[in-house]
């Protein structure tokens, strides 16, 4: 039996190793969940044993209780800027200078990008953290600790050996560009505030008086420098001390580089240029360091910047410009977005027409109108947006704006749903804009695969007619084809290619259709996908497809039942539902049948779904105000079938044992026919699948089927047992003993012989965390 304190230093050891891995390596080595579980067992362990609590423990990131204002702290050596450098002479200037004082040809550089977040600097001794700061004006900064404390990249004590006795280390607090993206679009969900670009977003979380607000912020952290050091040495050049601070436990990018020489320098520009847009970070240029700290001492300072460093900048990514019109677009689902028309601008390198301003909300907050000048951004392959309106600048004559009442395309009225942030054009398919995406995205790659037929053949066969909706594109002729195209070039006035070369002009419409002909053949979850249901992504129809594993009973299958999926909550499963119910939708499936397309992977429901098939669960999916799982049992005890219920007087919910209020709220729901109808309509689909359900889950196909596996040696997160059901249920075979039959052995903490054998034999072996991976990915 470990004690309780060899298990809290076990586990503070694995979870600083996950996060080192994560943060600093970027080699993950245990599943997110895995994570999770180690860091809830190490909270428990603490809160029954107080005395085991550590300032650093890997659980005190959770943000301490807030403060009144930020102490002010003098940095020992003061935190400097750096000079800028914006063309090639600069970066060459930058050079000169440094040889010609060093009297010294060709030096080395590290090379680095230059974050674009928040400088900060963290003070260690005796290898654990004790204060952080911001730059301030330089010579101090604002006492963020507590805040910093909550930003898991940044250690709470050094790994490794040999750190000096006092360190500060210095480096960019920055958010990532994605959870930016992300932060925002919650933000505009919740009609919460936005944060204008990454670095705003990462300066305004840091400097928040209450921890715990910073610590659900995605922030992490560069370290890129050193200040004071006390009671120890560094080595003697910038990039060696790079590697030392990796090796303490501090993330250094992995984009830093040593190069030589101006050429050198120049060569490192254009190649993080290149990458600039694919980083997953905000940059604005990179910091050239001459790499030798003798050399640097030499150099010295000027003013408030080292002469020995230089930034060298990119173009900026946020320019200003005038809005020539507001527009909307109509998107696949009807989501009506607007679109600001620009005057033609230059951010970062590529002339900017268009930004997106999100949706109607957005558009009030910002205020924008047309003829306002406005700040547009463009970062990564991001959508260039409006972020600010310049208001000194507004025209007189400016009206605000708002969303037309009716589709700009089809003349359908632009409604919004209770509670939706999107506005969208009520005309479904029979809005052009929206049929045209929707084909779009039903032959897109990872739907049906129509390959070869572009934007621009969709754009005409649905102008000219050709495409009334999805299905039509299985109707297609050569000839209808050729006919199109002799209509596209008299419209367009352009030459018939048949007169220019002859038959090997229609070459193209051969393999057009047959790759419409090669698209017949699919799968239920691409089928699935490709319909284009709201809500419905790649995982969502994977899930729904693996499920029920088949088109005929899910398109008649009312939409409570769809919440026996996994991960499909009231509202997709409503989304699904509106889908099915509508009778062009189910036209469209028809026909799509009727011409041809198979889908080829039918099987039978999976036996899971058994559980839930009863009348109590389908009352709890219905969402009946005021009846909960509790009240559903009883109803579900109390009566045979959905009939009885629907035609129960209220007293009979009382005697079934629900609470007048419950029993009243459920008689009134009823009172509504469509709710009646769908009530039945869901005991009746209960009935089809509990006929179509297997016993057993054998009979379904599982990722594992057909698949012998052997557990051995002690699982940290699971009984040996409660692994081996987990694997059966995705249809493995449990064996006791190793064989040449055996496919995979999962061996644990102290695996034996059966390890060894399977060793011998080649079988595939699995750790702990292959096996958590493995069952995440198929939960
Ligand atoms: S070195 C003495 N390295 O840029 C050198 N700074 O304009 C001081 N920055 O305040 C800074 N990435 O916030 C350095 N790799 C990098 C950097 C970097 C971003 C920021 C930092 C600094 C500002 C100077």
């Amino acid at each position: 039996m470990t004690s309780p304190a060899a298990r809290a230093t076990k586990l503070r050891q694995q979870l600083e190793d996950a996060s080192y891995r994560y943060h600093v390596l970027d080699e993950p080595n245990i599943p997110d969940a895995e994570y999770d579980r180690l860091l809830r067992e190490l909270d428990e362990l603490e809160a029954a044993h107080p005395e085991l609590l550590t300032p650093d423990s890997p659980t005190q990131r959770v943000g301490s209780a807030p403060s009144s204002k930020f102490a002010e702290v003098r940095h020992a050596i003061p935190m400097l800027s750096l000079g800028n450098a914006f063309s090639e002479s600069e970066v060459r200037d930058f050079v000169r200078r440094i040889e010609e004082k060093l009297e010294r040809p060709v030096l080395k550089f590290s090379a680095e990008p230059k974050l674009d977040g928040l400088a900060i600097s963290l003070r260690y001794e005796d290898g654990k953290f004790v204060q952080g700061a911001t730059r301030g004006d330089g010579a101090s900064g604002e006492d963020v600790t507590a805040n910093l404390r909550t930003v898991k990249a940044i250690p709470l004590h050094l790994r490794g050996k040999d750190w000096p006795q006092v360190l500060e280390v210095r480096g960019e607090v920055y958010m990532p560009r994605a959870a930016f993206e992300k932060y925002n679009e919650q933000a505009r969900l919740h009609g919460g505030k936005v944060l204008a670009n990454p670095r705003n977003g990462a300066a305004g979380s840091l400097r928040q008086l209450d921890p715990r607000i910073t610590a659900q912020r995605p922030l992490a952290f560069f370290a890129y420098g050193i200040g004071l050091v006390e009671g120890g040495e560094l080595p003697d050049t910038h990039s060696a001390t790079l590697r030392a601070l990796r090796e303490w436990g501090f993330p250094v990018s992995a984009e830093s580089d040593v190069v030589e020489g101006a050429q050198g320098l120049l060569g490192y520009y254009e190649r993080i240029g290149g990458k600039r847009d694919a980083l997953p970070f905000d940059i604005d240029g990179v910091v050239y360091k001459l790499d030798d700290n003798a050399g640097q001492r030499e150099m010295g300072f000027v003013s408030r910047a080292p002469r020995w460093a230089i930034a060298h900048k990119f173009p900026a990514q946020e320019q200003s410009t005038t809005v020539e019109a507001i527009e909307i677009q109509i998107g696949r689902t009807g989501a009506a977005t607007p679109v600001a028309r620009l005057k033609p601008v230059q951010v970062a390198g590529v002339v900017v027409t268009n930004a997106t301003l999100h949706n109607a909300d957005q558009i009030a907050r910002l205020d924008v109108r047309v003829g306002d000048t406005v700040i547009v951004r463009r970062a990564g392959d991001v959508i260039p947006e409006v972020v600010s309106v310049m208001l000194e600048q507004r025209p007189a004559h400016a009206v605000p704006w708002s969303m037309p009442a009716v589709c700009p395309i089809c003349g359908s009225e632009i409604v919004r749903e209770e509670g939706e942030a999107a506005w969208r054009c009520s005309g479904e398919l029979s809005c052009p804009a929206q049929r045209k995406e929707a084909i779009r995205h039903f032959a897109s790659r990872r739907a049906m695969d129509i390959e070869g037929l572009g934007d621009r053949f969709i754009e005409d066969l649905s102008d000219m007619g050709y495409l009334a909706s999805v299905a039509d594109l299985y109707k297609l002729t050569l000839e209808d084809l050729l006919e199109m195209k002799r209509r596209v070039d008299e419209r367009d006035g352009t030459t018939p290619e048949t007169v220019k070369a002859g038959k090997v002009a229609s070459k193209w419409a051969e393999n057009l259709v047959e790759a419409i002909d090669r698209s017949r053949a699919t799968t239920l979850e691409r089928f699935l996908f490709a319909l284009g249901i709201q809500h419905v992504g790649e995982s969502t129809a994977k899930a729904l497809a693996a499920w029920f594993g088949d088109l005929e009973l899910i398109r008649h299958l009312p939409w409570p039942l769809f919440k026996h999926v996994p991960d499909v909550g009231g509202e997709v499963a409503r989304s699904i539902g509106h889908f099915l119910d509508q009778p062009g939708n189910q036209q469209v499936i028809d026909d799509l049948l009727a011409r041809g397309v198979r889908v080829a992977d039918t099987h039978a429901p999976t036996a899971k779904l058994r559980e839930g098939l009863n009348l109590s669960t389908l009352l709890v999916d219905l969402e009946i105000p005021k009846v909960t799982r509790i009240r559903a049992d009883q109803l579900g005890n109390a009566f045979v079938n959905a009939e009885m219920l629907v035609d129960a007087p209220v007293h009979q919910f009382v005697s079934a044992g629900l609470p007048s209020e419950s029993a009243n709220s459920l008689a009134a729901w009823l009172e509504v026919p469509e709710h009646t109808s769908l009530l039945l309509k869901g005991a009746a689909a209960i009935h089809r699948l509990l006929a179509a359900v297997p016993e057993t889950e054998e009979a379904v196909a599982g990722p594992l089927d057909g698949k012998t596996v052997v557990l051995t040696g002690g699982l940290a997160s699971m009984s040996r047992d409660e692994a081996g059901a987990k694997l059966e249920a995705l249809g493995a075979k449990i064996a006791g003993s190793v064989s040449k039959k055996t496919s995979l052995v999962v061996a644990g903490e102290a695996a034996g012989s059966k390890l060894a054998k399977a060793e011998e034999l080649g079988i595939e072996v699995w750790d702990e965390a292959q096996l958590l991976a493995f069952l995440d990915k198929h939960a």
